[in-house]
């Protein structure tokens, strides 16, 4: 066995670290320093003197990362208190220091739902080897746990799959000689300190095991008198490889775990991803940002990419006030790339499936409701045409969502006649999703295009 230290001192030592914001993780391990930011230098920060539109547009509304966050990222906290990022997995974005914050931060480690965890913010897991019962002393990484509370002692036959018990999910099989056996496991966790690599045991659990499946689920007996011990082990909080369960170790498949904002990396940083609904080419789970708000216009992504790209790592919340490098930033060149349509959002890519789904059982045949179809014939050419309830307004207006009549009915304005729609009979509710009124809201805004 390893030697192991005082177990007290270590579980002050591993929830100090389990703390820490901002460490990034180079090679998959834990960055123990305190990287604590130094002051930024605004030497070199030419102005751009280019003609695109959007970039100047960009550079006078957003000069520096403080206007970004007084203009933008507070409007999008306003509204609704609570929504804004003050509680569960969100970041607390409510504070210019908080927003600075973010940059090098680690992405989706707060308390939610386990299913919302995108892959690409899994962390290395913690590692586990048993001594004695017949294991084979490998050490393995844990993809994720579960404690089961119950009558937990001296099973006879092999424990079902969701046993009362502690369940751990193993990246890969366990060499083990029985099915069974009494053993001490090890849980371990890698640190970087003064760039050195330990790897320190930070609890044990000494019970009776089994290997259940292909080998990668070990089931830990939980007897009354060893509950505490369990407890104890939770609360330090095993970093899981597998926090989502979906059996991808983020962690392995990309080289680093990402960032609520990533210096000098928009393309890699889980806030943007949110906002595009995408990275890696891969769907972000999790309803796009910010809800219930406007999403963001060209203008506003750019300053975000190009305050991100330039950002200096070791910049601190003085980095605020320095100006956001429009000249030498990569997105300058093509600001329309970070259209929020890139995602999708046009009427062929979305908007047309949400309203055939949710629309088209009233709004079609031979005498749809209020005369319009929405699933048969040129629906997309009908739609930016004016409305039979309202004949001031277009159904849509591109650009304009307040001069939108159909956005108008999805949000149930004042001003309109009828229902909000889409109109249940049965509840009176609607049932679009809010994402999918927000998607409703971006294609709108911009310019409600047909195709990308
Ligand atoms: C259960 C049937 C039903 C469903 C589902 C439904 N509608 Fe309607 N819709 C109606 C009826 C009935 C009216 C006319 C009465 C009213 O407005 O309340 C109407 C009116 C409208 C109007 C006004 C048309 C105009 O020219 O002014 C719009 C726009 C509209 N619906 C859009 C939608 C959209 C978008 C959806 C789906 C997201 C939807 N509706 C789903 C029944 C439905």
């Amino acid at each position: 066995m390893r030697p192991t230290v005082s177990s007290s001192l270590l579980l002050a030592l591993v929830l100090a670290t389990g703390c820490r914001q901002g460490g990034l993780y180079p090679d998959g391990e834990i960055n123990n320093e305190a990287e604590r930011p130094e002051y930024g230098d605004a030497d070199d920060v030419a102005p751009y003197v280019g003609d695109n539109e959007l970039v100047l547009e960009a550079q006078a509304e957003f000069p520096t990362a403080l206007d970004f966050h007084q203009k933008v990222i507070w409007r999008t906290c306003t509204p609704f208190d609570g929504v804004c990022h003050n509680s569960k997995e969100y970041p607390d974005l409510r504070t210019p220091a908080g927003f600075i914050e973010t940059f090098g931060a680690p992405c989706n480690l707060q308390f939610g739902e386990f299913q919302s965890v995108y892959d690409g913010c899994e962390r290395p897991g913690d590692r586990i080897v048993w001594y004695g019962g017949g294991f084979g002393e490998n050490e393995l990484e844990i993809g994720f746990v579960e404690y089961i509370p119950g009558e937990s002692n001296g099973f006879e036959d092999t424990p079902a799959d969701d046993a009362p018990g502690l369940h751990i999910h193993l990246a890969s099989p366990v060499q083990n000689e029985r099915p069974e056996g009494y053993a001490t496991a090890e849980f371990s966790r890698k640190f970087v300190t003064d760039g050195n690599v330990e790897e320190l045991v930070y609890a044990s659990l000494s019970t009776r095991w089994w290997v259940l499946g292909d080998g990668s689920h070990i089931f830990g007996e939980v007897p009354n008198y060893r509950i505490e011990t369990v407890q104890n082990i939770l609360a330090v909080g095993i970093v899981e490889g597998d926090a989502n369960h979906n059996g991808t170790f983020g962690a392995t498949v990309y080289d680093k775990p990402a960032s609520l904002l990533d210096p000098n990396n928009p393309e890699g940083s889980y806030l943007i991803a949110r906002l595009r609904g995408e990275m890696h080419g891969e769907e972000v789970p999790g309803s796009r940002m910010p809800l219930a708000n406007k999403p963001f216009s060209i203008p506003e992504m750019l300053a975000l990419f190009c305050l991100v790209e330039g950002f200096s790592p070791e910049a601190d919340a003085t980095g605020l006030t320095l100006p956001i490098d429009y000249n030498n930033c990569s997105y300058a060149e093509n600001p329309e790339d970070l259209n929020l349509l890139g995602a999708g959002v046009t009427w062929e890519g979305r908007i047309r499936k949400i309203l055939e789904f949710n629309c088209g059982g009233c709004h079609s045949g031979t005498e749809p409701a209020a005369d319009l179809n929405l699933l048969e014939g040129n629906v997309y050419e009908r739609l930016l045409e004016t409305s039979a309830q309202n004949p001031e307004l277009n159904l849509i207006e591109p650009g304009d969502e307040l001069s939108s009549y159909l956005y108008l009915k999805l949000i149930g304005d004042d001003t309109i006649v009828g229902q909000p729609m889409p109109f249940n009979p049965i509840t009176g509710e609607g049932t679009l999703t809010q994402a999918e009124i927000d998607d409703v809201l971006t294609w709108i805004i911009n310019g409600a295009v047909e195709n990308e």
